[in-house]
């Protein structure tokens, strides 16, 4: 009786409220409908792009003094914006436009260390989205020409206050703030969406794919994916893979020298307050999070999800550019960031050449090496910027100690900080 009652009373109120409501004007049905049909247009255009992204070639890189490695690097600059940020612009912009934050007629901000502003640029355009990169008034020329040829529009500052201005510009404007430090990790897929012509754009799942589809590799399974983290969206969507699968891959986050994340992870991921010890420049482009920034908060002003990390390390950034260098003269072309990933896959494969067990290591390569024409690759500036740890004697000197751990299998972290001080 009272459940019949009930139902009569929830059909008498719906019956009321579609009583009240007015029907509405022709016009707005029809803005309605061209809204809806763009929405459909431009999920579409994106599925396209994500065809156009394929698959990024993962190159088999054999390393002679540690023969029981087999190392992996995804080539992430391999896409059209030339970056790992390419997939993830992807990810966000589709994101935005089927969670409604972005429409038809939305303008958008992003505050980016360069990549993620050109790739965004490259897909807002491609929905016919006007967008806005907040930059740092010392970012590469070849970033800077990277996002204006992808039809994006600049906005420069200091780069302690690019999110906030980003943020403020897009408020006054009524635009939308993409916000890759806190949407990453609702925006990156984890999940395998499959069939019907529309693959994931996780970049682990291609991994496994093109290991399982080359018949040169016997072994399909991989122990270690080591990478570093900007927002953390690229390293947290491979992390939840992988423990959505139950995957027998330990996740490796290799840290700058001054950020907060090394940290920010072995505390589960407790917001992390700001530091007393202000980060010294440069750093390396496009990662860490710095310890003079607002608080790292998942979710909001970080994307990574420190409970999917299984392992954590740090590197010195004196390291990263003189393996940056060595990298390169050996016919890889990535920038600091890959050479630093790399670092941290030799740092894991040194910690198991005991065992002399085969291990398989995946890392990605995260934006090409041109991009640091100006300052990496520049004696004048290594010597400025790294004046404090001995400028360009201390990184040659790491050079050598990078180049033995290459040919020979020597200890790298612990020879270089015996080894290469400064004086
Ligand atoms: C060169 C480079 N490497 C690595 C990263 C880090 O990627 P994520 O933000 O997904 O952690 C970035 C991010 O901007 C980048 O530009
Ligand atoms: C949105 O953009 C379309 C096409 O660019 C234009 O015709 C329309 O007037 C705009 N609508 C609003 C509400 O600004
Ligand atoms: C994000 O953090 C900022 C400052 O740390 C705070 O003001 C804001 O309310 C936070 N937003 C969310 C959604 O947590
Ligand atoms: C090299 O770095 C110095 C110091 O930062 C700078 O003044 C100079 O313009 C740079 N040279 C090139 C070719 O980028």
């Amino acid at each position: 009786m009272r459940v019949q009652w009930s139902l009569f009373l929830l059909g008498a109120f719906c019956w009321t409220i579609v009583d009240n409501m007015s029907s509405p004007p022709a016009d707005q049905d029809h803005l309605q409908k061209e809204e809806q049909d763009w929405r459909t247009w431009a999920i579409g255009r994106l599925w396209e792009e994500r065809e156009r992204i394929g698959h990024t070639p993962l190159i088999k890189y054999p390393v002679r003094g540690l023969p029981f490695l087999q190392l992996y690097l995804k080539d992430e600059s391999a896409t059209p914006t030339r970056s790992l940020k390419h997939r993830f612009a992807w990810a966000l912009a589709l994101w935005s436009v089927v969670e409604g934050l972005v429409t038809r007629n939305s303008s958008t901000y992003e505050s980016s260390s360069g990549n993620t502003a050109a790739a965004e640029a490259y897909m807002y355009s491609a929905i016919g989205i006007p967008f806005y990169a907040v930059v740092s008034r010392n970012l590469e020329q070849a970033k800077i020409d990277n996002i204006l040829g992808n039809n994006g529009q600049l906005i420069k500052t200091d780069d302690s206050t690019r999110g906030q201005l980003a943020k403020e510009t897009a408020a006054r404007t009524g635009g939308f703030y993409v916000d890759q430090h806190g949407n990453a990790e609702k925006a990156e897929d984890f999940t395998e969406s499959g069939g019907y012509g529309h693959e994931s754009g996780n970049v682990f799942h291609e991994v496994l794919a093109q290991l399982r589809d080359d018949p040169e590799i016997p072994r399909k399974a991989v122990d270690y994916f080591v990478h570093c983290a900007g927002t953390g969206g690229t390293i947290t969507s491979v992390g939840r893979y992988v423990d959505r699968y139950n995957l027998p891959t330990k996740v490796v986050l290799v840290d700058t020298e001054f950020s907060v994340y090394y940290d920010y992870v072995l505390k589960n991921g407790h917001k992390i307050e700001t530091s007393p010890t202000p980060s010294t420049p440069p750093g390396v482009p496009g990662v860490g999070y710095p310890a003079e920034a607002a608080p790292a908060i998942f979710g909001n002003t970080t994307s990574l999800a420190s409970a999917v990390i299984d392992e954590v390390m740090k590197i010195p950034d004196i390291a990263t550019a003189a393996g940056f260098r060595e990298f390169h003269a050996r016919g890889l072309r990535g920038g600091p960031s890959s050479a630093m990933n790399m670092l941290g896959a030799l740092e894991i494969a040194l910690k198991n050449a005991k065992s002399r067990r085969e291990i398989s290591i995946v890392t990605l390569l995260n934006d090409p090496a041109e991009f640091y024409q100006n300052d990496y690759f520049n004696d004048t500036w290594i010597n400025t910027a790294f004046a404090d740890c001995g400028g360009l004697k201390a990184l040659d000197c790491w050079r050598r100690v990078i180049a033995s751990t290459l040919d020979r299998g020597t200890p790298f972290i612990e020879n270089g900080m015996k080894d290469c001080k400064s004086n």
